[in-house]
This record gives structure tokens, sequence and C-alpha cells, in this order.
């Protein structure tokens, strides 16, 4: 059968950037249908039609990606209804649970790749198939420098996790088992069967962490279709949502509606107040950052607690809370909680999502199914929620605090400080019965940050000392330059900036140092004399960075502090789609 007459070969300048690939009647218009066409391909599927990319993170190193195909299907039955022609292609996957030293060290890479994928080929819209951690914040970084019409797909989270009749959470349950069994609580056979019971579906995982953050950031953002954040990874509506979305970005195409006129400042500041709202990760605060850096849009840690620090929390997850994303999707879902914040005053309606319909439009008439796991605006979770950002001599460029997740007497504290130099010296010195520690000390872990670990890894909720955890004490006070899992909880001080391998003040703090943390002044104060610390710098050497060669020195030079998003300097701003030059 020949399906040659079909095709009409033109000049190649269609109306869309693909016709510089497909449109030609020459050797290299023959050339980029030809190799296609091995495909089984019709001809009429180069007829001018957009073309649209699925931005794949699938791998089975990455469970919580691992069914992105099973999604991409459903996108391409919506791009083909819609009269798109779907190419579905491969980007980096960073799995949170595998790569190491840590997946934040590589989500500049993947969002590096991630653009030069969507500029390097025939791409007209592209959907961003996110999930896991890093995935969501690099695919969107990544498409953003490149401004064409995109939207972004999440993978939902897994189903509820149960163990012995309880909910138990993604994260959440795997520092609240551990500690139950460094305290005797728990047999270590019983830790090892609640493993399959708290991951027992395709999704990311399901506590308020911060995948579901971010899927959260993206619905907020106006980037994803209406419900993204919360429809389970197995439930059949995740496929339905993406068949729509795969329809809705081939109308995008046609309307020229770019990323940048969706992430507006409006939209920053809508999606800054949701995730006081619902409780959100602290990680939102560098992913988003360094997103608003790639538009241009200015974005700062103040505008995190002037704007979030007036939101109640409202949606009572863990690790906040009590209950897990699949109820929140049966409770109503992000679009009840944006309705509220609508009705409250607390949000920009106009602003535009990826529908072609506003934040308001698309959730005005959004229910509340159950005020359990929602809560009343007057009965919130946290009066305060969202991110305090502290300041003081020991954080000149700031750091964060989540208070929803923290002990409200701690709030106020001031204590000796005991100090890791690194996270080995941690390990090392924790139990060791000698430590001088007790629970009005000040952990403070040193060496964690974006250059130091190096990628920030998730390690600032540094566990307990088992011999405190026996005494019954829950939580500490603890400080470092470190992120911490969306998953966790305490009163724990992240993020100090400047970090201590790029020479902060964290460096200098020493063992037996008194240290005053005011989260409500939003202080963060180190009480040693200027002349000490004028010493103490004299001393202080940089440590050697992680490698010689590699992406890691290029990551090492070039890396900008927590503050600022974590982003590589020379990635920050947009590049555009400008095709590249023709090869043949
Ligand atoms: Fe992938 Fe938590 S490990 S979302």
């Amino acid at each position: 059968m020949s399906d040659a007459k079909d095709g009409k070969k033109g000049n190649g300048k269609g109306k869309y950037r693909s016709s510089a690939w497909y449109g030609p009647a020459d050797m290299g218009g023959f050339i980029h249908r030809s190799w296609m066409r091995n495909q089984g391909l019709p001809s009429h599927v180069f007829d001018g039609r957009p073309v649209i990319g699925i931005c794949n993170t699938k791998s089975e190193f990455n469970p919580c990606n691992a069914h992105f195909d099973i999604i991409a299907d459903h996108v391409k039955r919506g791009v083909w209804e819609a009269g798109g022609f779907p190419v579905d292609f491969p980007v980096m996957s960073l799995g949170e649970i595998t790569f190491r030293p840590t997946a934040m060290l590589f989500r500049n890479l993947a969002a590096m790749e991630v653009e030069e994928a969507i500029r390097g080929q025939p791409i007209d819209g592209v959907v961003l198939l996110v999930g896991c951690d890093k995935t969501t914040p690099s695919l969107m970084m990544g498409a953003a420098s490149c401004d064409l019409p995109a939207l972004a797909i999440s993978g939902g989270p897994m189903l509820n996790g149960r163990y012995k009749g309880e909910r138990i959470g993604s994260g959440t349950h795997v520092w609240k088992f551990s500690e139950a069994v460094k305290a005797g609580k728990m047999t270590v056979e019983e830790f090892m069967n609640a493993e399959a019971a708290m991951s027992r579906s395709p999704g990311h995982c399901m506590t308020m962490g911060t995948a579901s953050t971010m899927a959260s950031m993206v619905e907020a953002l106006g980037m994803g279709m209406p419900e993204n954040a919360a429809i389970p990874a197995a439930d059949s509506r995740r496929g339905t949502l993406a068949h729509m979305a795969g329809r809705r970005i081939v109308e995008m195409v046609h309307e020229d509606l770019k990323m940048s006129k969706i992430l507006t400042r409006q939209a920053f500041e809508n999606a800054i107040r949701l995730n006081g709202a619902i409780g959100g990760s602290t990680n939102a605060v560098i992913h988003l950052i360094a997103l608003a850096g790639r538009v241009g849009v200015p974005l700062t840690l103040e505008d995190w607690d002037r704007l979030g620090g007036e939101v109640p929390t409202l949606v009572n997850l863990m690790p906040s809370g009590e209950y897990l994303m699949e109820d929140f999707y049966y409770a109503g879902g992000l679009p009840a909680v944006i309705r509220v914040l609508g009705e409250k005053g607390m949000l920009h309606k106009d602003a535009l999502t990826v529908n072609g319909k506003s934040i308001w439009e698309n959730s005005k008439d959004a229910a509340i199914y159950d005020d359990k796991v929602i809560l009343p605006w007057d009965k919130p979770l946290t009066a305060k929620g969202g991110i305090a950002v502290l300041r003081g001599n020991l954080a000149p460029d700031g750091a964060v605090l989540k208070p929803s997740a923290a002990s409200p007497d701690l709030m106020k504290h001031r204590g000796r400080a005991v100090v890791f130099e690194t996270i080995e010296h941690y390990y090392e010195r924790i139990n060791d019965a000698s430590l001088d520690i007790d629970e009005t000390c000040v952990m403070v872990l040193k060496n964690c940050g974006p250059k130091g670990y190096p990628g920030m890894a998730e390690v600032g909720n540094m566990g307990l000392p088992e011999k405190l955890l026996k005494k019954g004490v829950t939580d500490m006070v603890r400080i470092s330059d470190a992120r911490m899992s969306g998953t966790a909880y305490g009163t724990v001080v992240l993020h100090v900036s400047p970090e201590a391998a790029a020479g902060g003040p964290l460096a200098l703090v020493a063992d037996g140092d008194m240290i005053e943390l005011d989260v409500p002044g939003r202080r963060l104060h180190l009480d040693v004399a200027e002349a000490e610390l004028a010493k103490r710098r004299q001393a202080w050497t940089p440590p050697a960075p992680p490698m010689a060669g590699g992406y890691q020195k290029l990551y090492y030079d070039h890396v900008l502090q927590a503050d600022r998003g974590a982003d590589l300097d020379f990635l920050v701003g947009s590049r555009g789609a400008a095709v590249p030059r023709e090869s043949h």
C-alpha cells in the first residue's frame, strides 16, 4: 500500500518550527522524513501538523516514574485525536532513592539536557512527564529556557501505604519506623515487613513530600491540567487527564501559548501561597526560585516568607498531618484548596493556565468532601503555614524552616552547639556513648550545601542520638546548609546561605558555641564575639572540589547558593527555541 500521494511537501516555511525539518521537498526534508518513516508512519503526518514532543522520564531505576510509557500512550491518543503528531523521547530520569551522591546534584544537568533536546529536535509543543522529586523542576526549568508551548503531567502518587491497619506514608514512616527500631519499640522483622506495605502501587511518594508538593506546584502555577496534583497513579482518571492534556497541547501550539505567558509573577505568587496551604516541602523554595530565574521573574526568599507566611496550612497530610495523597484526591484535591484561597482574597484569580482558562475559572466550583483532610480555614493544622525565612550572623543570605513540621516549643530556643563537620563525621559521632549532648543542644551539620556535599543532599533532618531517643526525646533544633526530604519533619533549619564550603559563617561554628533560634523574630544568631570569629576565619581553608573534571567540576565552579535556587549561573534565563542550523 502506498500513501505517497498524500504527501504535500513544501519549502520548509510551514507554520511551525518542525516544518524546518519535515517540510522541504529536498534532500534535507527527504532525510528527516525517510528515517522517521521506518517506524511505519504514513506521509500525511508530515503535512505541517504540530509535532508534539513527549519528554519522557521513564526509567526502571526511578520506580516513581516507571509507569510513564502508559501515560505517554494516553497523551499520544489525545495528540492524534486533535490532529497533532506525537513523538516520545527519553531524557535523564533522576530517581531520588537511587542516584548518588544525591539526585539534586544532577537537577541542572537534566535541565540542560531537556533544554537542548527540545531545541535541537523538531518539536512545536512539549508535554513534560514528571513525577519523582527532581524530574519536575528539571523538566520545567529546561523547557522554560526554550519557551515553547508546554504543559506538565505528573505521574500521580502511589496509593496509600497500609501496615497493621494504619496509614503509612512514603518517607515519613521510614524515619518513624527507623527511630522506633532504635528506641526498641519495633523489631527489625516488623521493619522489613513494612517495606512492601508502604509502596504498593505505581506512582511517586504519597505523602506531601517534594514530589506531591511539586505536582501541586505544577497545578498552582497553571502548568498542569486541573486535578494534576492528586489523582493517584493507579486511578484510570490519571490516564484520562493525560489524554485530555494530549488534546490540549495541540491547541496550545495553534494558540502559541508559550510557557512564559503562564509563568508570570502572579503564577509564582499563587504557587507560594498554595504551598503554604498544603504544607508543602521546603524543596519547593529552591526549585521555584530556580524556575523563576529561567523565565526572568524576580523571586526571592522574602517572597516566600511574606506571601506564604500569612496562609494557614489546611491540608492535613503527612509529614505535618495525618492523611495521604489518595485521601487528598477524594477530599477534593488542589482545586478545592485553590477555591478556598480565592474566596479569602489570596489568589491572583485571573492567572492563566494551560487549559486556556484562568485558575479561578478552573476551581471556583470545587467542593470539599472531607474536612478532616482539607481543614476549615478557622481550624488549620498550623495558623501560619508556609516557610519561615531566618537571617542573622549565622545565615546572612538566609535559611529556611517549615513551621508546620516543627515543634512549637522549640521555635524560640538557645542551645549549645554540637558540631558535625561533614555527614561522615555525623555518622561516626552520633551514637558514640561519650558524645556530650542532651535535648537542649543544637545539632549543627556543615559541608552539605550545594558545593559541599556536593549537590545539597537531604540530610538536614539528621536523626537524633540513640541515647536521647531511648529517653523519649522526639525533636531537637538542627541547623545545616543541607536540604531535607519533603517527607521529613522536625525543628530543622535548612539551606543556610552562604554554605560552609563557600566560606559562610556556618563553617566557623565550634562545639560549645551558643546559638539562638527565634522563628517568630526570623533570627538565627551565633553568640560568639566578632574577634573570635575573625580568628577562626583566618584558620579556615575551603574543602577540595569533589572531582577534578567532568560534570561535577562544572557544577562546583558554577552552582549558585541555595537562596538563588542552586541553578548553574550560566543556565539562568531563557535562550529561546530558534531552530538550529541544518546539517544536510
Ligand atoms: Fe520518588 Fe519520593 S522517591 S517521589
